[in-house]
């Protein structure tokens, strides 16, 4: 193959015109004029029209072989275009190339759906567009895909990205170090990967959810400034920014504080974002979790738009309109927030039965209150319970003016006044297209609580490793360790969250602590992090450091929907390959060596004393393909939130009848019904002793007091 000769299609401009080039390359698209073939021939870095003029108008040429997607080398000369046939939809779109030869590297089958994205004359539509085409089909012809100019140009600006973060980290001096995939649990709050290890049957290596501890140890080895481009795996339910393996760039340093992080992460994310000609503003703003989760109900707020919450408890609190008044007079609160200008947008219906009949109590909320303000005056169906004070309070609160709506959320509880109005104000945001797409909003949240309360249980917030902003807590007061807060801080951008990190703890007796108020025992924590506590006692030094989603980055600087569309080979919204079809069942032989087979298992439980089998429903898990498959079936369409939501509840339902086959039933008698089955003669009727014999007499087929009937008795 005369590769060293080859010139890029994508590359063809009129300063090469009388030059004898040689392209390879895939037929884009073609249009055949019988004694004329026009041809686009794409490769990596465009597109190129080759011309395959023949002669004596002979269609049986190799030429008129080509058909889409065909791999070809081509030789010919390039010519300028005739004025008016240029196309502008090519960069190349000046010049053409007049074949002289043709060989044909490889055929195509016939295609599942249209790859070509350029029209071959100005003006022409072309259907070829990702959006048009199902993902599943897509992702299940992956490498078809990864073959549209638009699919591919994701790849190269990643690629670029990634360069961009070396050559920064590098002039900062971090040094790029690899940490093991097959390794310990590290707690992350996701569920674990396993690879069961054949050489140690029974025991299982878990794959990294991200390199924490051996970040840290780096640190500790001496190595001041580390950073990875890594992947990490979580089993966790997917959303659109969420895949079971990602990547993270993943950066650690020693002897700083948070303002080294600031600082280097803005110029990373500034350059990052350059590479998709976006101008971060900066420096980035900071705000507390608490103020986050006060004035916009999220620990990632969206900034590009404003609807900040107000808390009008004092206002309402002895208001005619008795839900406010009790839910206050309770301890509650009434917040809410003013949508600017947009009383004739949302319509009283809008309000009313949209929002306050189902989307406000889909998102958690008992009602939504909506006030409109016309002519200095408010306008509502409830306005009447309020005093004319109360209202100017109202007005005043908000800054509200004419054509303005109030919306307000009432509730026993602040969080979730707050978490509520958070969706709501998202849900406003988006319906009212607030969240201009091309406007960046970078945000640090700092001061996040050190620990949140889960089922009754204190968990990290962040994870346990992150120091505390003071050490001298008691580990056992759970009331104050609510109140405690950490290191910890979070990058966030038009509502999503890039990245998270803290300054780590690097003293053996906080670390204790905070694994004490996790309620972990001496013997959890060796287990866990034996490894991990003995390093510590050999000189850690301070560090600190961060994680950014890449995938979340890229896709954020691309403007791109999902994470799926940065990811070469993503799974699916069910966590599954449609092109590999993994994950897949294993070959017996296979779980034999790995002593995974279902005899294997019961010898190993019965051997550590444990006879009860199990009927793992969970692990029979719900996927989301089969809850769109009966949504379809049902003629429903579902969100993206909604599928997820159906899942985890169809899971969650599973894993409770997991629980409920745990239940000792050894020695409980069976049973058919819930009660005893006895019977019962009528006393109402008076029967006497006598007569259920009598009635039973002829029966067919008695036993003692009972007898069988047929299943169908026909009156
Ligand atoms: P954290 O768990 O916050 O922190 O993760 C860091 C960032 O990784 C991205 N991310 C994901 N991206 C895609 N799919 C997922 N399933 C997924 N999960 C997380 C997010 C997130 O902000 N070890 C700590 C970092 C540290 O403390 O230094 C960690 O992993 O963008």
């Amino acid at each position: 193959m005369d590769w060293k000769n080859r010139i890029y299609c994508g590359e063809l401009r009129a300063d090469q015109v009388g030059q004898t080039v040689l392209l390879m390359g895939w037929v884009d698209a073609i249009r055949d004029h019988g004694h004329v073939v026009f041809t686009h021939i794409r490769d990596i870095r465009g597109i190129v029209q080759v011309v395959f003029q023949l002669e004596n108008d002979r269609t049986d040429t190799k030429a008129h072989q080509l058909h889409e997607e065909y791999v070809v080398q081509i030789s010919g000369q390039v010519v300028a275009r005739q004025p008016g046939t240029e196309n502008p939809n090519l960069e190349t779109g000046a010049v053409e190339v007049i074949a002289k030869e043709l060989t044909i590297l490889a055929g195509s089958r016939t295609l599942p759906f249209s790859i070509s994205e350029k029209a071959m004359v100005f003006g022409e539509e072309v259907s070829a567009s990702p959006e048009h085409v199902d993902e599943e089909l897509r992702l299940q012809y992956r490498y078809l895909d990864l073959r549209r100019p638009s699919i591919q140009e994701h790849f190269i600006k990643r690629h670029q990205i990634s360069k961009c973060v070396r050559e920064y980290l590098d002039s900062e001096n971090f040094l790029e170090l690899e940490t093991p995939v097959l390794t310990k649990s590290t707690p992350e709050g996701a569920r674990d990967y396993l690879v069961p290890s054949r050489v140690h049957p029974g025991e299982f290596y878990a794959l990294p959810q991200s390199p924490q501890l051996f970040k840290q140890l780096f640190m500790m080895s001496g190595m001041d400034r580390y950073y990875q481009i890594v992947r990490c795996f979580r089993d966790e339910d997917l959303r659109p920014n969420r895949q079971p393996e990602f990547t993270q760039l993943d950066l650690e340093a020693s002897f700083i504080d948070e303002e080294f992080i600031y600082e280097k992460l803005e110029e990373l994310t500034a350059r990052m974002f350059r590479v998709g000609g976006i101008e971060l503003p900066r420096p980035f703003p900071r705000m507390e979790f608490d103020k986050a989760m006060n004035r916009y109900g999220s620990d990632k707020p969206d900034l590009r738009f404003g609807m900040t919450f107000e808390d009008v408890s004092d206002l309402v609190a002895h208001t005619r309109y008795t839900i406010f008044n009790k839910i206050v007079q309770g301890g509650g609160h009434v917040k809410g927030f003013c949508i600017k200008g947009q009383a004739d947008t949302l319509s009283k219906n809008v309000l009313q039965n949209e929002y306050a009949i189902k989307i406000a109590p889909s998102f958690g909320a008992k009602g939504m209150s909506w006030m409109k303000i016309n002519n200095g005056k408010l306008e509502s169906n409830i306005v009447q319970f309020f005093s004319d004070e109360e209202q100017t309070g109202l007005i005043n609160t908000f800054g509200a003016k004419d054509g303005d709506v109030l919306i307000l959320i009432a509730d026993s509880s602040l969080s979730h006044v707050n978490t509520v109005l958070g969706r709501l104000r998202l849900d406003f945001g988006n319906r009212l297209g607030l969240m201009a797409t091309d406007t960046f909003c970078p945000l640090w949240v700092t001061n996040f609580p050190m620990f949140e309360e889960v089922d009754g249980r204190l968990n990290s917030m962040h994870h346990p490793f992150t120091m505390p902003d003071h050490d001298d807590f008691d580990p056992q007061d759970s009331q104050s360790l609510l109140q405690l807060k950490s290191r910890a801080y979070d990058l966030v951008m038009n509502g999503e969250e890039l990245g998270g990190g803290s300054i780590r703890i690097h003293r053996m007796e906080v670390q204790e602590k905070v694994f004490q108020a996790l309620g972990l025992s001496a013997d959890e924590i060796d287990a866990k992090f034996g490894f991990f506590i003995k390093a510590m006692q050999f000189g850690p030094p301070p560090h600190g450091g961060l994680a950014l989603g890449m995938d979340r980055v890229v896709a954020m600087i691309l403007q791109l929907p999902s994470i799926r569309d940065v990811i070469a080979f993503p799974k699916n919204r069910s966590a599954a390959c449609p092109m590999t079809q993994a994950p897949s069942s294993v070959d017996k032989a296979q779980l034999d060596e790995l002593q995974l087979t279902a005899e294997t298992i019961q010898k190993q439980q019965s051997g550590a004393g444990k006879s009860k089998t199990k009927t793992n429903a969970a692990a029979e898990k719900i996927t989301q393909e089969q809850v769109l498959h009966v949504a379809k079936l049902a003629r429903l369409k579902l969100a993206e939130n909604e599928v997820a939501a159906y899942q985890q509840d169809l899971n969650a339902i599973l894993e409770y009848v997991d629980v409920l086959s745990e239940l000792d039933t050894e020695n409980v008698e069976p049973m058919h019904h819930v009660l005893k089955i006895k019977n019962v003669w009528r006393d109402d009727i008076n029967l006497t002793k006598k007569q259920p014999e009598d009635i039973l007499k002829n029966a067919p087929d008695r036993n003692g007091n009972t007898f069988r009937v047929p299943k169908i008795i026909e009156g």
